[in-house]
């Protein structure tokens, strides 16, 4: 099979690889999963205008990210649950993302110390949920700077859990199969019976300075799909904003964020950096991506699939990616990021 193919078919084979109740867990959507199923596809609605007569015997395909280079221009996004699809979890994707010189996101979820996930020495960020008592959140928080996260993402599209349906016969849920102890060993004991540990319904902008003063970091915002909310996120002290739609897990119905970004990159116009994720599976969605105006692209379910092999299988998938994202670079007469600007011709984007 040749690399490009390889890809394509990583999640037929995590599909005959794992439990049912763990492949559902992940591959599934919201409700019906309309959003969910439109993401893979939707960036082709962007067709590329390729230069030609450029320069592209060199390709560097790496990207400034809250002011330090990656290699690549994608990294993992936050997913829970990676120990249950192979032992060694957060450390495996960990190690195969060092090993790229990329960027890992980690769940707060998580079923790895962020320590021991330190100990492999990958450029990481944190992502948390705030509870209704903030200060709850505190003790993890602490946890992610002591240990060395370089950013904390705020993720503000789960007020509440988005509904999803199992389609097992006898209604198995993934919460039925999976060890307690392969997630969220980040908190404190108890953390889930303490009132006011329920998610926050009450999210606001001023959020986004509590975190920034009380971690000391830079603040993402993950989940927004709308200029306006941008720009709310960033006179709010948001160093970026993170377009997603959480790969269809929350809002079934939600736009694309295929769609979304153009709006989102013109209304907050330079003034943060804009990042995606949703739907992204090769090089060319990559690319597609970048020239929308992203400055970097997320994983969500790729390097979940390619984990079902352990470190090898997400450092492959990683290298096939770079792959598929150096040659279309190349067909695209673009040698840099920034040149893979205007490869996309979007009509009027004002910001919603
Ligand atoms: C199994 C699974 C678990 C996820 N867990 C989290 C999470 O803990 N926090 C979060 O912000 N997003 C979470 N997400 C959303 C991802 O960070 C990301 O937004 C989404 O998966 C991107 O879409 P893609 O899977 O099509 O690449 C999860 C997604 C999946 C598939």
């Amino acid at each position: 099979m040749t690399p490009d193919r390889r890809l394509a078919g990583l999640e037929d084979r995590a599909r005959l690889r794992l439990p049912a109740p763990v492949f559902e867990y992940v591959a599934q959507g919201a409700r019906d999963g309309h959003t969910t199923a439109a993401a893979p596809g939707s960036w082709r609605q962007w067709p590329l205008h390729p230069h030609v007569l450029r320069d592209v015997t060199r390709v560097d395909p790496g990207t400034v990210v809250l002011g330090r280079t990656t290699a690549v221009p994608f990294g993992v996004a936050p997913t829970t649950l990676q120990r249950a699809i192979h032992p060694d979890g957060e450390l495996a994707i960990a190690r195969a993302v060092a090993a790229a010189d990329g960027l890992m996101v980690v769940s707060s979820n998580a079923g790895t110390t962020f320590a021991d996930l330190a100990t492999t020495g990958v450029r990481w960020w944190v992502q948390c949920y705030l509870p209704a008592d903030r200060t709850l959140a505190l003790p993890l928080l602490r946890r992610a700077v002591e240990a060395g996260a370089d950013a904390v993402v705020l993720t503000v599209d789960t007020p509440v859990v988005g509904t999803k349906y199992s389609t097992d016969p006898q209604g198995t849920v993934i919460w039925d199969v999976v060890d307690p102890s392969m997630l969220r060993v980040n908190f404190d004991p108890g953390y889930d019976d303490a009132p006011g540990s329920e998610k926050a319904l009450d999210l606001g902008p001023h959020d986004i300075d509590w975190l920034r003063s009380t971690t000391g970091l830079p603040v993402v915002v993950k989940g927004v799909l709308r200029g306006d909310d941008a720009v709310r996120a960033v006179d709010a002290g948001a160093s970026a904003v993170w377009v997603s739609n959480h790969g269809g897990r929350q809002l079934d119905g939600a736009v694309s964020t295929a769609s979304a970004l153009p709006g989102v990159v013109a209304a907050v116009h330079g003034r943060a950096q804009v990042y995606v994720d949703g739907g992204i599976r090769t090089g060319i969605d990559v690319v597609t991506a970048l020239a929308l105006g992203a400055d970097h692209v997320f994983l969500g379910r790729l390097p979940l699939w390619a984990l079902v092999d352990g470190e090898h299988g997400v450092r492959e998938t990683l290298s096939e990616l770079r792959d598929q994202t150096l040659e279309t670079l190349r067909l695209t007469g673009a040698a840099t990021v920034p040149d893979t600007r205007g490869l996309v011709v979007v009509e009027g984007a004002k910001g919603l």
